[in-house]
């Protein structure tokens, strides 16, 4: 059966001395939480390794948002799946719509970037979601399909096991414009036919299928209890120890 999570973005914030802070605290406050939730934080790359020095060992596991598309090499600036496996992430977020949008990350470069995260033996968080201009044509079936089929068809039923999927709709991240939660379960329940017809009952059921975009304590409690939405992807609620750990009570 699949694995509720829970897992911060923290995006571009904090320096390293208010990360690890940060960090600390969410493991402090995670002693509240039942032991099957997973608690996930993704961090810059700068504060990888310190903050893996404090949750090593712990339930709480550690992510990086983003990774190279190419193995090693002269590719100034960028930072490899080794590089962060080696750091001590147990994940990496992958085709963050910030990424998508501001850093042309595109389905191609994603399937690269999955295959190497795959290969260092990271699991990936993938998003997918549509923007406000797709979901007011009415094309967010369609382009959270495109999105979901242009990467995953490009890997294995057993690949999905290291796989969870975050449906954020671009117009409710950071926006304070939340999904309702029958529009998340029905994208959600979208995309696990999707993973159906791909991979079959099996693993459509045992994949993790995250929501994200303005999810906080007040409106966690009533996503999560669409049987297709297992848990969230939080940006900026994840900054606060305290509302991270209260959405992840809230299943
Ligand atoms: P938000 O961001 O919770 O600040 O809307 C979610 C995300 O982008 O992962």
């Amino acid at each position: 059966m699949r694995k509720n999570i829970v897992a911060g973005n923290w995006k571009m914030n904090t320096t390293v001395p208010e990360g690890v802070e940060l960090a600390k605290a969410v493991l402090e406050a995670s002693a509240k939480v039942p032991a099957e939730v997973g608690l996930v934080i993704a961090t810059p790359f700068t504060h990888l390794c310190p903050v893996a020095a404090v949750v090593a060992g712990t339930r709480v596991e550690l992510s990086a948002e983003n990774c190279a598309d190419k193995e090693k090499g002269a590719y100034t600036g960028e930072v490899s799946a080794a590089m962060i496996k080696s750091a001590g992430c147990q994940y990496t977020i992958l085709g963050h719509s910030e990424r998508r949008q501001y850093y042309g990350e595109t389905d191609e470069k994603l399937v690269e970037k999955t295959k190497l995260a795959l290969a260092n033996g990271l699991k990936v968080i993938l998003c997918v979601g549509e923007n406000l201009e797709e979901r007011e044509a009415g094309k967010h079936f369609a382009v959270v399909e495109a999105q979901t089929k242009n990467v995953l068809s490009q890997f294995t039923a057993e690949d999905m096991a290291s796989i969870v999927i975050a449906y954020e709709p671009v117009w409710a991240i950071g926006t304070g414009k939340t999904a309702t939660a029958d529009q998340a379960e029905e994208i959600h329940a979208y995309i696990r036919g999707l993973l159906k017809d791909m991979f079959g009952a099996k693993v459509a059921d045992d994949t993790t299928i995250l929501y994200g975009g303005s999810c906080k304590p007040s409106n966690a409690a009533e996503l999560f209890a669409k049987s297709d939405i297992d848990g969230g992807l939080i940006g900026g609620a994840s900054l606060k120890a305290e509302d991270f750990i209260g959405i992840a009570l809230s299943f």
